[in-house]
């Protein structure tokens, strides 16, 4: 019997929709040949959901999600609602998500493809064979930690706060997580914290020192989060699982992903209990300079789809096909604006679509 999966489809904003509708058009094309089909219901998140109903992240649209085997997302956010207060700006959609479905571990692969090495604004021999997974956590940190807000003291004096906690807990899940992706890979983890300086970063340190007694096949190292920025610019290729918290992994991930060349091809997974929906998405954003015109590479969207199939639905040999046709596609030297290279073919986000829909076929 063919197994039917419910998938919450979240556009948002932006290129939110032209990319989305490749995604699905994949997901479309794949599910026959895996004898899988895909009931899809789309919902409001981000500018788009607060347009229509004042909320970034309605009620319904999180009660859907939490209903569904697994939520895809495109992007959300854009200048036009840039001007809100804070708790109703589009990101809101982002963190009420995380915090609604409990996606405490969030997978940020950066890899870099051997057809768009020279998109790296690095030299060739320090980015070539780079294959970083940044765990970072997700639900915790300074992103959620309280107390939190902007108060006014009895001098009248204005002080912004925000409180970068960690239990012992919260850092034990994460670090599973992390350990377990490890031991998939090349066995290495370094965890980033800042804790010559941060208690919160002491004790980080002293669970994952911990815990690695039961993963002796995992070579563990501790670094700072400066000099981890500085590495993965310096000698990326030293780094194989990076773990963080929330919001070190938010800086690192972007400066990883950068290293492959285009932050739009990276796709990310945010997961929870397992069981549970996870949540994946592209690591860019809602890129609102380029809406509308079919000018946005939809393959970060795609490969997000990809690790939906592997992560959320354990459907592997499906994701692998989907990979597959992206470097099918790569290799006959198909290109959307933001990994043109000399002597390939320039396309839109449509036709990229229906190129991968041919390497599908
Ligand atoms: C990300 C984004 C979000 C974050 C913002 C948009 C809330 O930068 O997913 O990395 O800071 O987590
Ligand atoms: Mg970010």
């Amino acid at each position: 019997m063919s197994k039917n999966y419910k998938i919450a489809l979240l556009p948002g904003d932006g290129i939110g929709p032209e990319i989305m509708q490749v995604g699905v058009a994949v997901l479309r094309a794949i599910a026959p040949q895996f004898e899988i089909s895909f009931s899809f219901e789309t919902a409001l998140a981000g500018g788009a959901a607060i347009d229509e109903t004042g909320h970034p992240l309605p009620a319904e649209t999180l009660s859907l999600c939490q209903s569904s085997d697994a939520v895809l997302l495109a992007a959300v956010g854009g200048n036009k609602w840039d001007t809100l207060p804070s708790e109703l700006r589009p990101e809101q959609a982002l963190l009420g998500l995380r915090g609604g479905l409990g996606l405490f571990a969030n997978l940020r692969p950066a890899k870099i493809l051997p057809q768009l090495i020279d998109a790296s604004s690095l030299k060739r021999e320090i980015v070539e064979g780079v294959d970083i997974l940044v765990v970072r956590e997700l639900t915790g940190g300074i992103y959620f930690g309280k107390p939190k807000g902007i108060f006014t003291d009895e001098q009248g004096v204005r002080r912004g706060l925000n409180t970068m906690v960690y239990s012992e807990m919260e850092v034990d899940r994460i670090g599973r997580v992390a350990f377990e992706a490890a031991r998939k890979r090349k066995g290495v983890l370094c965890s980033v914290d800042k804790a010559n300086v941060l208690e919160v970063s002491q004790l980080w340190r002293d669970r994952i020192t911990k815990m690695s007694q039961e993963y002796p096949d995992v070579t563990l190292s501790h670094m700072y989060v400066d000099n981890a920025a500085m590495q993965l610019l310096r000698w990326p290729k030293q780094f194989d699982t990076i773990v963080t918290g929330n919001l070190f992994g938010d800086i690192l991930s972007d400066a990883a992903a950068m290293l492959t060349g285009s932050i739009g091809m990276l796709p990310s997974a945010s997961l929870g209990e397992p069981g549970k929906p996870g949540l994946f998405e592209p690591v860019h954003g809602s890129a609102p300079d380029i809406a509308g015109r079919d000018l946005a590479n939809p393959l970060a969207q795609v490969l997000s789809a990809a690790m939906m199939l592997r992560y959320g639905l354990n459907e592997g040999a499906a994701a692998d096909r989907i990979e597959a046709a992206v470097m099918q596609v790569l290799d006959a030297g198909k290109r959307t604006g933001d990994i043109m290279a000399p002597g390939c073919e320039q396309l839109g986000c449509k036709a990229m679509g229906e190129a991968l829909l041919a390497a599908l076929a």
